[in-house]
């Protein structure tokens, strides 16, 4: 069975993922040279954008990972996040850039901020690769972003559906029969 069978098509290629990760990576270099830059990915889903991106950045960074996972469904809480794993350094005084793959209500994302704000960092900044605006039910935008997409549910490129399809180099659309 291949990878791509459940995927109705390629949304984003992985040639346009890459041109675009090029991209954020050179602002990025520009506007934290000298900054030594802690850049934060946010697991699982941003894992494979988080290893492109800091691998164009042409400056010293330095990374920490966080793992977060949900109380109950997005669209019926406050987007309060239980911290799995938290970061193994200080944030305080640091220039921090959240690495995140996808917003979509932007919930978690909020509260994150929020969360990481009060470590008393010298400034902190979002990255995301996929922006959902339609989706959005809190006011919250990525600082650098990659791409705005429809609401459809997109898989690939880090991104999962039931925990499949983060190896997929593109990001695809998911067959609707996948999950309905
Ligand atoms: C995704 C994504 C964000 C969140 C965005 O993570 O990485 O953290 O959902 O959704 P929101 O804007 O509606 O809050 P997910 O919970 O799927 O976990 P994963 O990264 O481990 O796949």
């Amino acid at each position: 069975m291949s990878l791509y069978n459940d995927a109705e098509s390629v949304l984003i290629s992985k040639e346009q993922i890459a041109q675009k990760v090029k991209e954020l990576a050179k602002t990025l270099t520009e506007e934290y040279k000298d900054k030594n830059p802690l850049l934060i990915c946010i697991l699982k889903g941003s894992f494979i954008f988080f290893a492109d991106l800091i691998r164009e950045m042409n400056i010293p960074v330095e990374i920490e990972f966080m793992a977060i996972s949900s109380y109950g469904t997005a669209s019926t809480s406050s987007g309060e996040v239980k911290v799995v794993k938290d970061t193994d350094k200080s944030l305080e005084n640091r220039h921090v850039i959240i690495i995140e793959d996808i917003i979509d209500t932007g919930l978690t994302l909020s509260y994150l901020k929020n969360m990481l704000a009060r470590r008393a960092p010298a400034s902190i900044k979002i990255c995301a690769l996929l922006d959902k605006p339609d989706r959005r039910e809190i006011e919250i935008e990525a600082d650098y972003l990659g791409f705005k997409i429809p609401n459809h549910f997109v898989i690939g490129y880090g991104l999962d559906y039931a925990q499949k399809y983060r190896n997929m180099p593109d990001v695809c659309i998911l067959k609707k029969s996948v999950y309905s």
